[in-house]
């Protein structure tokens, strides 16, 4: 029978494990620009997450009037594009080098539904720029999700898309990168495919 003490025993132990974090040998193929851009990816979602903060803590709107919060928002959204630009490439490494292989599958998920979260994390920030376009935006989208039977989402409230945008989103958003980081440090980085011997490989090119 499933000792559930157990299993959490040696889950939190592996996790928890220096080995885990800090390997003191790396494979040579993982070395390169291609296996960086994840960490590039979570790099951005910090400066996301510290630009964010300081943008929150001092209430909507005010990176309008104030020259240094409007720095501030500009960093927020650079580092948000940033963020979906890495992401675009780094599934797209993980795409070709089959990086759900060797029992990985987890890691693929999570990486997925971090990409899923991260839409409406972002669209949500547009909701409460409160400007033309973000009133637009909420307009639209709110008769799309009426449709959907998903009414009580109500875009044009934006104390709901604070909330939406500031706490629940991003808190579930970094909670399942930190699952998908943890499982990538368990599981390591994929090994390139092994090499196809063409049957032909003896033919010569003129
Ligand atoms: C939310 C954004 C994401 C972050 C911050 C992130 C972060 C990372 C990091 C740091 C690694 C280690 C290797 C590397 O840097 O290339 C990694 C590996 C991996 N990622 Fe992501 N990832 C994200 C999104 C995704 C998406 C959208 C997918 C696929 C649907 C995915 C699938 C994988 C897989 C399968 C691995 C493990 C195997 C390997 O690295 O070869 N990730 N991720």
């Amino acid at each position: 029978m499933a000792n559930w003490t157990l299993t959490t025993k040696k889950l939190v132990a592996d996790v928890m494990s220096a080995d885990t974090w800090l390997p003191s040998e790396m494979p040579e193929y993982a070395q390169g620009f291609m296996y960086m851009l994840g960490s590039l990816t979570a790099s951005s979602f910090v400066v996301v997450c510290i630009s964010g903060a300081l943008l929150a803590m001092n209430g909507p709107d005010s990176w309008v009037y104030n020259s240094a919060l409007r720095f501030v928002d500009a960093t927020h959204f650079w580092s948000a594009q940033a963020f979906f630009f890495f992401m675009m490439l780094h599934l797209w490494r993980v795409f070709f080098t089959g990086a759900w292989r060797g029992g990985r599958g987890r890691t693929w998920l999570l990486g997925a539904i971090a990409f899923l979260i991260a839409i409406p994390t972002a669209f949500t920030g547009f909701l409460i720029n409160g400007d033309l376009y973000s009133e637009w935006n909420a307009v639209q989208a709110k008769d799309g999700l009426n449709a959907l039977g998903l009414g009580w989402v109500n875009l044009t409230n934006s104390g709901q898309m604070f909330a939406m945008h500031v706490v629940i989103l991003p808190l579930t958003l970094s909670a399942v990168i930190a699952l998908h980081i943890i499982r990538v440090r368990l599981k390591s980085v994929v090994p390139p495919y092994p090499e196809v011997k063409s049957s032909n490989s003896k033919v010569e090119v003129k």
